[in-house]
C-alpha cells in the first residue's frame, strides 16, 4: 500500500491527532518498507504481519445473510473473524441461520471464524463473575446494542490472544471496500507503532441516486454534525480554529486491544464519538486523569481516506437523527464541554428537532473502561462457557 504521510497534526496533551491521509496505491507489492518524500510505501508482507495479529469484529443484527457473507469474503485470510450477533432466536431462529451460513462458508475457505451470540447466558455469567454488571440487563443477559456487541467482540479478541482489533459493519454491500478497510487498518499500525494507535477510516464517497443518476456524496449528515462539534471542542482548547477531525463517528475503525481495554464505551450509536471524547478526557491533559501515568504515554489517532465507495443498508431518516443526537449527547455531557459549545449543540438539536426538542439533550448510557473488569476471571469464564452452546469456533 502507498499512503501519504500526515500533513497536519494537532497535539493535545499526550494525544496526537493526524490529519486525513490519502491512499495512493492499494497494493504496492513486496519489498522494502520506507518513505519516499511524502509517501510511505508499506509492502504487502508488513501488512500481512499486522493482519495475523488482528481480529476483525463484525457486529450483526438482522442483516441479510448475503450481505454478511459478502463482508466475510472481503476480510483477508490472515485475520481472525469474530461475528457478534444479536439477531433474534425466535420465532425464526435467525442466529441459527447465520451460524449455518457461516459454517458452510467456513468449509469453503478454511477461514478463522468465531461466532458468538450477544445473549449467550455463558457470556453474561462471565461478565457478572468478573464484576462488570453494567452490561447486564433485567433478564440477566448482555444488553442489546451495537456498542454492547463491540464490547463483547473486544473481549473475544483478547481471549483469542490478538494484539489488534478492527471493526467492520455487516451491512456493507461491497466486499472490496471491506478488504480495503482491513488493509488500511494494518497500514495505520505499520506506520505508527503498535500499542497506542487508533486508526479511523473516512469514506471517500457514498453513492446515492439523485434525479435518476448516480451521485457520490462525500459527507453524511451524521458525520458533518459530529465532526463539526468535535472540531469546535478542539478549537476551544487550542485557540486555533481546526478542521482536523474527519472521522468523529467512523464505524470503520481499528485500535490495539490494549488501548480498547482502557477506553469507556458509550451505549448504542454514540460509541465512536465517545471514543474520541474519552481519548481527550484521558490523554488530553485538560482534566485530571484517573491515571496520571496516562499522560506519559503517546496516543496517536490516524485518519485514513478510503478509495472504495461505501454503500450499506439504508435504515431511514429517523435512524440518522437518533445517531446525530447520540453523538452530540456524549460531547455535551463530557466534563470537557464548555458552556458555549453546549449552547451551540442545543441550537443544533432545536434546528433539527423543532417542537420535539428537549430542554437538555438526554445523556446516553456509559460503560466504564474494561480495566474495571477482572480479566482473568472473565477469560476463565469464556474458557468454560464458549467452547460449546451457542458459539462456534473454527481453528
Ligand atoms: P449505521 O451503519 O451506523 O447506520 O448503523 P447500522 O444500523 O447499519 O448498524 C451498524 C452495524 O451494527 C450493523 O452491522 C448492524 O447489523 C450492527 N448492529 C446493530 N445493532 C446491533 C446489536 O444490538 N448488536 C450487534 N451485535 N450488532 C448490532
Ligand atoms: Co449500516
Amino acid at each position: 500500500m502507498r499512503i501519504e504521510i500526515p500533513r497536519e497534526c494537532e497535539r493535545i496533551g499526550s494525544l496526537q491527532i493526524y490529519g486525513l491521509q490519502k491512499v495512493y496505491e492499494l497494493d504496492a507489492g513486496e519489498g522494502i518498507h520506507g518513505q519516499d518524500t511524502v509517501i510511505e510505501r508499506i509492502p504487502s508482507e508488513v501488512l500481512y504481519d499486522r493482519m495475523r495479529e488482528m481480529a476483525i469484529v463484525v457486529p450483526v443484527k438482522n442483516e441479510r445473510l448475503k450481505l454478511i457473507e459478502g463482508v466475510l469474503v472481503g476480510i483477508p485470510s490472515p485475520c481472525q473473524v469474530i461475528v457478534v450477533s444479536n439477531s433474534p432466536r425466535g420465532p425464526v431462529d435467525r442466529f441459527n441461520l447465520e451460524k449455518e451460513a457461516l459454517e458452510n462458508y467456513g468449509k469453503f475457505t478454511g477461514k478463522k471464524i468465531m461466532v458468538v451470540h450477544q445473549k449467550d447466558p455463558g457470556l453474561a455469567k462471565a461478565f457478572v463473575d468478573a464484576g462488570y454488571t453494567e452490561l447486564i440487563d433485567e433478564q440477566g443477559l448482555v444488553r442489546s446494542g451495537k456498542a454492547e456487541g463491540m464490547i463483547v467482540g473486544t473481549l473475544m479478541a483478547k481471549w483469542l490472544g490478538k494484539k489488534y482489533l478492527g471493526f467492520v459493519d455487516s451491512d456493507n454491500y461491497f466486499p472490496g471496500a471491506v478488504l480495503e478497510y482491513v488493509y488500511e487498518y494494518a497500514a495505520g499500525f505499520a506506520m505508527n507503532g503498535s500499542t497506542n494507535t487508533f486508526v479511523r477510516i473516512s469514506w471517500h464517497s457514498k453513492p446515492k441516486i439523485m434525479e435518476s443518476s448516480l451521485f457520490f456524496a462525500k459527507w453524511g449528515r451524521s458525520s458533518v454534525n459530529s465532526n463539526m462539534m468535535l472540531n469546535r471542542l478542539l478549537t476551544h482548547f487550542s485557540g486555533f480554529e481546526t478542521e482536523i477531525v474527519k472521522t468523529g463517528n467512523a464505524g470503520e475503525h481499528a485500535l490495539s486491544v490494549d488501548l480498547a481495554l482502557k477506553l469507556e464505551y458509550a451505549a448504542g450509536y454514540a460509541v465512536e464519538t465517545h471514543h474520541f471524547i474519552n481519548l481527550l478526557e484521558k490523554y488530553g491533559g485538560i482534566i485530571e486523569p484517573d491515571d496520571p501515568k496516562a499522560l506519559q504515554e503517546k496516543i496517536t489517532i490516524c485518519q485514513i481516506e478510503s478509495r472504495n465507495p461505501h454503500m450499506h443498508e439504508s435504515k431511514g431518516d429517523d435512524h440518522v437523527e437518533d445517531m446525530i443526537d447520540a453523538s452530540l449527547s456524549v460531547i455535551y455531557h463530557s466534563p470537557l464541554c464548555p458552556e458555549l459549545l453546549k449552547r451551540e449543540i442545543m441550537e443544533n438539536v432545536r434546528q433539527r428537532r423543532g417542537e420535539e426538542s428537549p430542554e437538555e439533550i438526554a445523556p446516553v448510557r456509559m460503560y466504564p473502561s474494561l480495566s474495571k473488569l477482572d480479566l482473568d476471571t472473565f477469560l476463565a469464564g469464556c474458557d468454560e462457557a464458549l467452547n460449546f452452546g451457542a458459539t462456534t469456533i473454527r481453528a
